[in-house]
């Protein structure tokens, strides 16, 4: 066994033993050999020198566009909030912080694996019930649990940070990506709905066609929807990496290496929006949204995909002119290169604001 293998090791802190993870190698490569990320309060130099390299660390999340974030929300003592794709909780810690003394923060996402871990992680910085609400939800129904917690009047912010987590993409388990081999699920709640293989399984090519087309802008949208509802149907589609392969194999011989990668990367993305129903759910929230702020409240949506972008620039756009929003972005919000640079996964996101009318007509 090689110096960096890890020892065994006993932890300090009174938390339980942990048998030390084997690899192959120097470094452990797949995420759950990545103990030392996977526990960050026990070794936060491997934690800073993983950021430092412009990586993620496993089972992290890292927010994008923080400080543009939370100076358009100015979150301020006393007031109330939502965070309705908590995610890792990058944001929500920060806007807690802001909220302090006396407001409080709604925090929601569909993930029912993630989220009991980041409502732990969050009550362990200090943010009890008086100021972190934590529920399990889709925001398509933002506005029921505005009710079910007594909160009828609205909110004075919201924050939508759409798509994926990182620990979403990054744990093979998920089955989200073509980067690692792994059931393919991707389900945003494991709890809920059906695998992805189960929804292979069960399309036809017409509906897959258009479903790559939509949430891929995938060119070869017919040819390919044909070669997977035939893989499908013989049960031949169980794991990402066999979907990955009979996507590749479904391409012409003269495309090349890149090109494959581009066509993996869009059809799982277009699979993964249809399995979530990514398009409709963010539909729902939009249409409810004003009534969910109070007057003079202030919305902030971060989107990776032309799709979710074009629907809250509408849903902007057209509320502006009927008198919903009072003001809003005008033009679109990127990263700055340098955190593009230090969070390569930063690189699509744009961020769109709007301020709702004091009264709505
Ligand atoms: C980009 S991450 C958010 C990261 C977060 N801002 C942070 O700082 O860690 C997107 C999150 O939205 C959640 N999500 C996606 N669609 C959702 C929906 N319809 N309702 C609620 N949560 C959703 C995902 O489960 C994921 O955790």
């Amino acid at each position: 066994m090689s110096e960096s293998d890890p020892a065994e090791f006993r932890p300090s802190s009174p938390k339980p033993f942990r048998r030390r993870v084997r690899y192959r190698g120097t470094h452990p490569r797949k995420f759950e050999e990545k103990y030392k990320e996977l526990d960050p309060e026990r070794d936060p130099e491997t934690i800073a020198k993983v950021v430092a390299s412009g990586k993620t660390p496993a089972g992290q999340h890292r927010p994008i566009l923080v400080g543009e974030i939370l100076r358009f929300l100015d979150p301020k003592p006393g007031e109330r909030g939502a965070d309705v794709t908590c995610g890792y909780g990058g944001h929500s810690e920060a806007i807690l912080e802001a909220l302090r003394p006396g407001g409080r923060l709604l925090a929601l996402d569909v993930d029912a694996v993630q989220l009991p871990r980041t409502e732990a992680r969050l009550r362990g910085l200090g943010y009890g019930e008086d100021s972190l609400v934590a529920k399990r939800s889709n925001y398509a129904g933002l506005a029921n649990v505005l009710e079910q917690v007594g909160w009828n009047d609205g909110v004075d912010f919201v924050l939508a940070d759409l798509g994926l987590s990182s620990m979403q993409i990054d744990d093979p388990a998920r089955g989200f990506s073509y980067k690692h081999d792994g059931p393919l699920d991707m389900r945003m709640n494991p709890e809920r709905g059906v695998s992805a293989k189960t929804w292979l399984a069960g399309c036809r090519v017409e509906k897959l066609a258009r479903a790559l087309a939509v949430g891929g802008d995938e060119p070869r949208a017919e040819s390919l929807a044909g070669a997977l509802v035939d893989a499908g149907a013989r049960g031949m589609i169980e794991t990402t990496g066999q979907l990955r392969r009979i996507i590749e194999g479904a391409l012409p011989r003269h495309v090349d290496d890149e090109e494959r990668k581009i066509t993996v990367a869009r059809v799982f993305q277009a699979i993964r929006i249809a399995v979530n129903e990514e398009f409709s759910a963010l539909e729902a929230f939009l249409a409810r949204l004003p009534s969910c702020l109070r007057a003079g409240g202030r919305v902030a949506i971060l989107s990776f995909h032309s799709g979710e972008d074009r629907r809250v620039k509408q849903h902007f756009r057209s509320g502006l002119r009927d008198g919903t929003y009072r003001r809003i972005v005008q033009d679109v919000i990127r990263p700055h290169p340098a955190e593009i640079a230090d969070n390569p996964r930063a690189a699509p996101a744009k961020l769109r604001w709007a301020i709702r009318a004091a009264e709505m007509t």
